[in-house]
């Protein structure tokens, strides 16, 4: 099966896709993202992401004249002629190709790409459980606004990697823990689960907001609260949440143990609950 892309209308194999050295999104990251993924060939909560991506574009002051219904077919389509089962299609909308300057251009079309490739299966992380590093939060103040502009995203989780951990969680200088470099995260303690609310500091995760319904489905009690990098180690449970991974538990923290060291139970009837609620049967 082929991975594809799709580039301003035209369809390609993924290795023969460019973009122009002069399109904003690579000079100034002047672009906005969404990654979405298929279960047996049909897009997930694509409404949820296509709604998120029309705020990004709104946020950043980007003209265009893309609509959901548009942009559903084209995703469709694309998802028809990949044939992968379970994929991920990556969609990014740049401000277009203009002469390097900061100023918007006023004559510029916004470039649209798309690709889709084959999911990588996460079943082994979660089975196993990941660890974690805490890093400083250093990103721009505006992290609900799903930029492509990911260094220190980039940077955070390449110093995880080479410290042996999985991923790194960002954290502020007052302790407030915000969400890991690709997920939202949320950590359980008596029995209650605590996310961090939504906000400018963190990116409103579709995934988030079915693991709190599914939380709540299952029976178990959910808050939208600010996280402190003490209550992070100090929780029985702790795990992150994305479209391509799902949920992910997180077994240690900066290489201290959480709770047994293992998946735990909660965690696990959550993600349960949330492949019952969302996700479509064969
Ligand atoms: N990342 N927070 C950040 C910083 C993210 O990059 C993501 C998703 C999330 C979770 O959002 P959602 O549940 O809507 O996928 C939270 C995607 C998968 C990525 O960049 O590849």
């Amino acid at each position: 099966m082929p991975e594809i892309a799709y580039v301003n209308g035209e369809f390609l194999p993924l290795d023969r896709a460019t973009v122009h050295v002069e399109d904003r999104g690579f000079q100034f990251a002047d672009a906005v993202y969404e990654v979405v993924r298929t279960y047996h060939g049909q897009p997930f909560a694509l409404d949820d992401h296509l709604a998120r991506l029309f705020r990004s574009l709104d946020a950043i002051h980007l003209n265009h004249h893309f609509n959901a219904e548009q942009l559903k077919s084209v995703i469709n389509d694309a998802v028809a002629r990949a044939g992968f089962p379970e994929a991920v299609v990556y969609l990014q909308i740049t401000r277009g190709r203009a002469r390097r300057h900061r100023g918007f251009p006023r004559a510029s079309e916004p470039t649209f790409v798309m690709t889709v490739r084959e999911l990588e299966s996460s079943a082994h992380v979660r089975e196993a459980g990941v660890a974690v590093i805490t890093v400083s939060d250093i990103r721009w103040a505006h992290c609900d606004i799903k930029s492509v502009a990911l260094l220190a995203n980039v940077l955070a989780y390449n110093a995880a990697r080479q410290s042996g951990a999985h991923d790194a969680v960002f954290v502020e200088a007052d302790g407030t823990v915000n969400e890991s470099t690709a997920g939202n995260i949320f950590v359980v303690s008596r029995a209650k689960v605590t996310t961090p609310p939504k906000g400018p500091r963190i990116l409103p995760g579709v995934t988030r907001d079915k693991i709190l319904q599914a939380a709540r489905a299952a029976g178990v009690q959910t808050t939208e609260e600010r996280i402190t990098k003490p209550e992070l180690a100090a929780a029985d449970e702790v795990f992150l949440t994305s479209t391509t991974a799902e949920v992910v538990p997180v077994v240690s923290v900066d290489g201290q143990v959480v709770g047994p060291g293992k998946p735990g139970p909660v965690t696990a009837r959550i993600y349960e609950q949330f492949q019952r609620m969302f996700v479509p049967r064969r």
